[in-house]
């Protein structure tokens, strides 16, 4: 399949095709899944991952069977990516078994490896670099929550990490503007902010100190743990570093009255979020959660469906 799609980062679909995928997953939403049942009809998707997952394994499995399907799930113990056998071979093997690859990496490496030495569509499930998928079904959610997605402000608070950097670069391609407030050692780096910044010239984004700035006239507050799968060494000094960057009711208040909350889970009560945060009257990240399903099958569909 030479000339394959991969969705390894945000950037792999230009902006009219990520407007059309958050339409395209509002569609397969409603009760007749936008005609896309049975789309996968005879297809096999591979979901290799090397770290846990609740969302995103179990959104991609039933999808894949809503969409007629067959999800094979080889977990962190089975397939030892350049520990039993290098990635090189593992993507030409799967290649010949399976229709896709939906892979979750310790090393955002390892993805770029089964894109040149495998022959079949490549989606990044997470990676130490990006998070592709969440932020569709992110764009979905503030879609549906906040009307449309042209001219909304959204504020990250807390680490720059795989969730900010790939909202960083989605957002302008829509039309979003993007403020993070991180310590200064967790901030994003300055060329991903230029990147984002070269998408969409009319779109805003802005790397501050302040979680209050940040917030100002925002239409999502977004946070995401402060330790992240593969940062458990550095836990001790992230807790002291993040003090003050949980979002609460009372940072809440200081963004729109009409602002959301979203948190792409899972969360650590009592770090970037207190307990019952996720309940807060203005959050949505149980709905965000949902759409993580909606989303993926439109990207499957734009992947795969001949
Ligand atoms: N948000 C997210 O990717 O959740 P999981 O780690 O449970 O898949």
């Amino acid at each position: 399949m030479p000339d394959s799609r991969h969705l390894l980062s945000v950037t792999d679909i230009n902006p009219a095709e990520t407007g059309a995928l958050v339409q395209r997953a509002l569609e397969m939403k409603q009760p007749d899944q936008g005609g896309a049942a049975r789309a996968l009809e005879g297809k096999s998707i591979a979901l290799l991952f090397e770290k846990p997952s609740l969302r995103t394994k179990v959104s991609f499995m039933v999808g894949i069977q809503e969409m007629g399907g067959y999800s094979l799930y080889l977990g962190p113990e089975e397939v030892g990516l350049d520990t039993r056998e290098p990635v090189s071979d593992v993507a030409r093997v799967l290649s010949g078994y399976v229709d896709c690859i939906v892979a979750r990496v310790n090393s955002h490496r390892s993805l770029e490896g089964l894109v040149e030495h495998g022959s079949v569509p490549v989606i990044n499930a997470l990676s130490d670099w990006e998070h592709p998928c969440q932020i569709m079904a992110d764009l979905l959610t503030v879609a549906e929550c906040q009307g449309g997605l042209e001219g909304r402000k959204l504020a990250f608070i807390g680490d720059g990490n795989n969730v900010a950097r790939s909202l960083c670069l989605a957002l302008p391609a829509v039309g979003m503007n993007f403020s993070i407030a991180s310590p200064a050692p967790y901030a994003l780096e300055e060329a991903t902010l230029r990147q984002a910044g070269e998408i969409n010239g009319s779109t805003s984004i802005e790397s501050l100190l302040e979680p209050a700035r940040a917030v100002r006239d925002a239409d999502i507050v977004y946070t995401d743990v402060w330790t992240s799968m593969g940062d458990e060494a550095e836990r001790g000094a992230r807790l002291e570093a993040f003090q003050g960057y949980s979002v609460n009711p009372e940072l809440m208040r200081q963004a729109r009255p009409t602002a959301n909350f979203m948190h792409d889970m899972p969360a650590h009560y009592g770090e970037e979020v207190p307990p019952g945060m996720l309940e807060h009257p203005q959050s949505v990240a149980y709905r965000q959660a949902h759409n993580r399903k909606h989303a993926q099958k439109a990207i499957l569909e734009f992947l795969l469906a001949s």
